[in-house]
């Protein structure tokens, strides 16, 4: 591979040490051989390296797998296409007539409401090293940071969609789904993520989307799902610098001015609260920062904000009918006692969960107040021209909304928490949990033990559905971008035929989908949805064994099968969607 890049400064990694004093000068090329200072944190270095050294000094050696080619279709069988037999309630399997079951003629998907499917590159394209891909952070975490990834496993190979896309797609539109929505590895298509751009890249990415539109299916693409190029990690701290702004924004021109005559919508970045709460990023692995652990979050948080806003600007010049936003995440919000201390802390959990994107693209340009008192203190304001550049640039509220939780206020109280920076609360300064006040039902069914934070909560999505369309009142409607959840223990089981019925997600989407009915035929804009996952996937920290799938997948030999929770996601909209 030909790319080269100058790296700025080295770093300690787990098996690595260059420093200035190293006995082979010809390995490095210093600045300025004169220098003196006493200040050894001002000494920094000039190193050309390739991709492939990126790859050898900072993750080590990596998997493939046998299939290694781009693989053509196979016609999906018709027989794995009958649906499943009831579940321990009747669903409305197409062309059967379920006793006791009547379709409720009240409610209706419009015409023009979309349901798919999501994945992430990381998550699902393996293939890490494949075409000139440069390394990403997650690289990084799952081979070398021990622990990182709770199993030790990586995303090497994961689902292989780098060479089954074509299948990938196939299987979903045999299904009837007619949304695929994918993110694009920004270390494939600009491997140092900013400088030279990796044609292979794009032609595989070409490709992809032209898949999807061959068989009816309309990709949305999102720019950044977590998988940041370990490049801009290392050269200037990542999302922590403005830096990263112009260079997000390069990205970003090379993707809409290739594919936005093909995808119309686009998210910017993904779930900002998640990947902002990286940071810090495990010591000794990545470039050194002075700023302070908990300060960090809101560093990224602020360049997120900058960076979003100048693609979205971006990509309207390019295109302006694009429908450009981000995916945020939280949860619906319940006071757990009708206490004025549990109103106030619902409040600060919105604040510091939606709000914290949403009110700044949503509302006003600036942070809601009770983030804006915190993180006043430490980041510089936003400008009133920072503001304007902000504000109105989301199209949709595009929403991973998951789950719901119950909030209450600190036992210490709120203003004693905020008054200490040391509380285990701070800054945010409320608590969450899924117990109702009896401290004994939860709220709902529980995920999968590897997803603490996942309960199925449906009932609460029309109260949720309402709050973000009357909040933040989006011009595009509410779309929820992400929902799904892991089955639970599904990773013990070990023949197909348990693995594939999924009572607990079936009756997920059903009641999830069916929440949504309700809330649309109270006057709620939702204009569509995505279902998470397209197929089991490397689940990040949680490695394999926490499953998202609507599709099981044999890791060794890369087969897919449908679960239940498939047909009844689609089923959903072949009853309820307007022909
Ligand atoms: C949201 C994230 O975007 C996705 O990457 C993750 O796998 C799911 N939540 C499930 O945790």
């Amino acid at each position: 591979m030909a790319f080269t890049t100058v790296i700025a400064l080295l770093l300690a990694t787990s098996s690595i040490v260059v420093s200035q004093n190293s006995s082979s000068p010809s390995s490095t090329s210093v600045a300025n051989a004169s220098q003196t200072s006493s200040a050894p944190a001002s000494f920094v270095t000039n190193l050309e390296l390739s991709v492939e050294d990126l790859w050898d000094l900072y993750v080590g050696p990596v998997s493939t797998f046998s299939i290694n080619t781009t693989v053509q279709p196979t016609p999906i069988p018709s027989s794995s296409l009958i649906p499943p037999p009831s579940l321990y309630y009747p669903s409305f399997p197409t062309g059967q007539q379920v006793p006791l079951q009547s379709k409720n003629e009240s409610w209706r998907f419009p015409k023009t409401f979309w349901y798919g499917v999501a994945g992430a590159s990381y998550q699902i394209e393996g293939a890490v090293k494949a075409e000139g891909r440069g390394p990403s952070i997650w690289d990084v975490l799952s081979h070398r940071v021990p622990g990182y990834v709770i199993t030790n496993e990586t995303g090497d190979n994961a689902d292989n969609n780098y060479y089954m896309y074509k299948e990938d797609i196939a299987r979903i539109a045999a299904l009837g789904i007619k949304t695929y929505s994918f993110s694009l590895s920004w270390s494939r298509i600009l491997p140092f993520g900013s400088g030279p751009v990796n044609e292979q890249a794009l032609l595989h990415y070409d490709d992809l989307i032209d898949t999807c539109i061959s068989y009816g299916v309309t990709p949305m693409v999102t720019l950044y799902h977590w998988d940041l190029p370990l490049f801009l990690q290392n050269s200037y701290g990542g999302w922590l610098s403005e830096k990263i702004v112009p260079d997000f924004t390069e990205y970003a021109r090379i993707a809409f001015t290739r594919w936005s005559s093909k995808v119309h919508y686009w998210f910017t970045v993904n779930e900002p609260i998640v990947f902002c709460g990286f940071y810090p990023l495990p010591e000794n692995f990545f470039k050194k920062t002075d700023i302070p652990k908990k300060q960090q979050p809101y560093f990224c948080g602020h360049n997120v904000l900058l960076s979003h806003s100048a693609a979205y600007r971006l990509g309207k010049s390019i295109n302006s009918s694009l429908s450009i936003s981000f995916k945020t995440n939280g949860g619906y919000k319940i006071p757990r006692t009708d206490s004025a201390a549990d109103a106030q802390a619902v409040q600060r959990a919105w604040d510091f969960q939606e709000g914290w994107f949403a009110n700044p693209t949503f509302l006003n340009g600036d942070y809601p107040p009770n983030l804006k008192s915190h993180v006043e203190t430490f980041l510089t304001p936003f400008t009133d021209a920072q503001k304007e550049q902000i504000n109105g640039t989301c199209d949709i509220f595009a929403h991973d909304a998951y789950t719901s939780d119950f909030i209450e206020a600190p036992e210490s109280g709120i203003e004693a928490c905020i008054a200490n920076s040391s509380h285990t609360l701070f800054p945010s300064c409320y608590n969450t949990t899924k117990l109702y006040a009896n401290n004994y039902w939860a709220i709902g069914p529980a995920s999968d033990p590897g997803s603490p934070w996942l309960y199925k909560a449906t009932d609460w999505v029309p109260a949720f559905l309402h709050y973000m369309q009357d909040t933040w009142k989006p011009r595009d409607g509410v779309a929820i971008t992400e929902f799904g959840i892991s089955e639970p223990y599904e990773e013990l089981r070990t023949n197909l035929a348990s693995i594939v019925i999924d009572p607990l997600r079936s009756a997920y989407y059903r009641d999830y989908l069916s929440a949504i009915l309700i809330a649309i035929s109270e006057g709620v804009n939702v204009v569509g949805t995505l279902a998470w996952s397209i197929y089991d996937n490397m689940e990040w920290s949680q490695g394999y064994s926490v499953k998202f799938g609507i599709q099981y997948v044999n890791l060794t030999t890369q087969e897919r099968y449908f679960k239940a929770s498939a047909f009844e996601y689609v089923n959903m909209f072949n009853v309820y969607q307007e022909k």
